[in-house]
């Protein structure tokens, strides 16, 4: 029953995200969707919800769809309800998508639950290191942003509203999210990746501003 309910979700989640080009793609989703079940492991989370939460936690972000908050939420519940998925589950799952995203550097998300967090902590892993690197290019020029303009101050942003307005830099992207994300994890099992992941994006800044300064 679970096995085949995943499966269809599977599907559902790959024919929506195929073609996206901004870094929120099918394996994205599947990156996510084996870190966060390695989290659940370690963590004691329910794994049904965890699979099901990370497979349906980008088919409606808010930067494509208008602001709308509510559209991801939403679509994993009718979805799953089509499934005939217990509401309890249901809830769970749409509750935590509701709350997943990270809104700027002065805005808490805490999850509610276990299942909550370790998801959440798998979304932001995949935002560091060597494929957050590559995740941050591919969005910026995806918004059409630079990848850096030293004229452009960072910002840290002190409401979801104005992180969501925000027109920076791909590079000062480094400093209002990416360097933030490993204090900012629930487990402590998700700490531990982080680590290497952060000493990772910090070398490579330093490497980038090396060469934009010819000292490289
Ligand atoms: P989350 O999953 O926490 O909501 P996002 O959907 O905001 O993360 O971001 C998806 C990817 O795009 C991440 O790797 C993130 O760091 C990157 N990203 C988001 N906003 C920007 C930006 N303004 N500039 C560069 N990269 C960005
Ligand atoms: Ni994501």
């Amino acid at each position: 029953m679970h096995e085949e309910t995943i499966r269809r979700t599977e599907g559902f989640v790959r024919e929506r995200l195929a073609g996206e080009a901004s870094g929120h793609d099918w394996w994205h989703v599947d990156r996510v969707r084996r870190t966060a079940l390695r989290l659940a492991e370690e963590e004691g989370a329910d794994r049904v919800v965890v699979e099901l939460a990370a497979l349906l936690h980008d088919v409606a972000d808010w930067k494509f769809h208008g602001g709308d908050d509510a559209a991801g939420p939403a679509l994993a519940t009718s979805w799953l309800r089509s499934l005939g998925v217990g509401e309890d589950v249901v809830a769970h799952v749409a509750e935590i998508i509701a709350g997943l995203s990270f809104k700027g550097a002065g805005v808490p998300t805490p999850p509610r639950t276990t299942e909550g967090a370790v998801v959440q902590d798998a979304d932001r892993l995949d935002a560091i290191g060597a494929i957050g690197v590559a995740r941050a290019f591919a969005y910026g020029g995806f918004r059409g942003q630079p990848i850096y303009d030293p004229d452009v101050a960072v910002e840290l942003h002190q409401t979801a509203e104005r992180y969501k307005r925000g027109a920076g830099s791909s590079v000062n992207h480094f400093h209002e999210k990416l360097l933030l994300l490993k204090d900012r994890l629930n487990t402590e099992s998700a700490r531990r990746i982080a680590a290497g992941r952060h000493r990772f994006l910090e070398e490579y800044l330093e490497r980038f501003h090396a060469e934009w300064e010819g000292r490289a």
